[in-house]
């Protein structure tokens, strides 16, 4: 039986979240938030929230807290004042609609999101911390190079390898600050001035225009011939891997394939270790 569920709580809690993304340029921010409840998940665990996933978790504060959240705070007071007028919606799915909407809106592939994901209730529901990659060594896992890292986290989670190349993707947009994760430069000449009305300053950028979605990270990674650009550890194996590189090449020279394979994984990686709700998941019109 199909459940009627009504869309216009998703519809709202969408233009609230567009406008919000459209005022601060923080499409990158809102798509590392929203992978950042999702990476979390144990596919070896089956009890709900302890395997983790696109859970709501990443709102408390034990896990905002963890290192590899750090920046994220702000973000979430705002998601927090939009979702106030919104309580039907729940917060595992606002992240995820957030950072479909904020690839979508940078020029990215439409992501079929599916809805209905359910919160977990309090802070034990939050994640160990420790289960999302690091961008260089030593890593914590022991893994003696980038590769092995990768694949023991993303792998963890039930991601493969090709996945593992085409979400590393998402790094077209955003940059890294040392004052958060100790990678990159405090700006660069792609940086050092505001790109758009709203938008920050600062950081290091993986592409020249961080702000919009586009194959030009892999394009960068093939030629590595800008000083400006980062290239973290777990960036630069993607061409070199025997087994990430010839995905690495298909998506420099082939943005469609890019685009389409993107938006699959996308929709994947929303949905780990998610519980849904009765009649869920649902596909809204919205
Ligand atoms: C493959 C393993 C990955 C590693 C090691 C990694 C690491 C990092 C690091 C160190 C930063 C800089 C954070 C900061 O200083 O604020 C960052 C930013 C970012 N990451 Fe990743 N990441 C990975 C995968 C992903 C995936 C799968 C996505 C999304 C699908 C993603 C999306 C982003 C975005 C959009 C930013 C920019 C955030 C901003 O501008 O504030 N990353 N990542």
């Amino acid at each position: 039986s199909v459940m009627a569920i009504d869309p216009s709580p998703y519809a709202a809690v969408k233009k609230d979240l567009l406008e919000l993304i459209l005022t601060k340029r923080c499409n990158p921010l809102m798509i590392r938030l929203a992978w950042h409840d999702s990476g979390t998940y144990d596919k070896n665990i089956s009890s709900f929230p302890e395997r983790g996933g696109a859970n709501g978790s990443v709102r408390f504060k034990p896990e905002c807290d963890h290192a590899a959240n750090a920046g994220v705070i702000n973000l979430v007071h705002m998601i927090n004042e939009i979702k106030e007028h919104h309580p039907q919606v729940s917060f595992a799915d606002t992240f995820q609609l957030a950072s479909a909407l904020s690839i979508e809106e940078a020029g990215g592939p439409k992501i079929p999101l599916r809805f209905g994901r359910v919160d977990v209730g309090e802070q034990t529901g939050c994640a160990k911390e420790g289960r999302l990659p690091g961008g260089g060594g030593p890593y914590p896992d022991g893994a003696p190079d980038a590769a092995t890292h990768l694949r023991n986290v993303f792998h963890r989670m039930g991601l493969n390898d090709q996945e593992i190349v085409v979400l590393s993707g998402a790094h077209t947009l955003g940059r890294a600050y040392p004052s958060r994760s100790g990678f990159g430069k405090d700006k660069t000449k792609y940086t050092d001035k505001a790109v758009a009305e709203g938008a920050t300053v600062g950081g290091s950028s993986w592409t020249k225009e961080w702000l919009k979605f586009d194959n030009s990270y892999f394009k960068g990674l093939k030629q590595q011939d800008d000083e400006h650009l980062l290239v973290l550890e777990t960036d630069g194996v993607l061409m070199t891997d025997p087994k990430f590189k010839p995905w690495a090449i298909k998506y420099a020279e082939d943005e469609k394939l890019f685009f389409e394979d993107y938006a699959k994984a996308q929709v994947k990686l929303s949905e780990l270790g998610s519980k849904w709700a009765p009649g869920a998941p649902y596909v809204l019109d919205i």
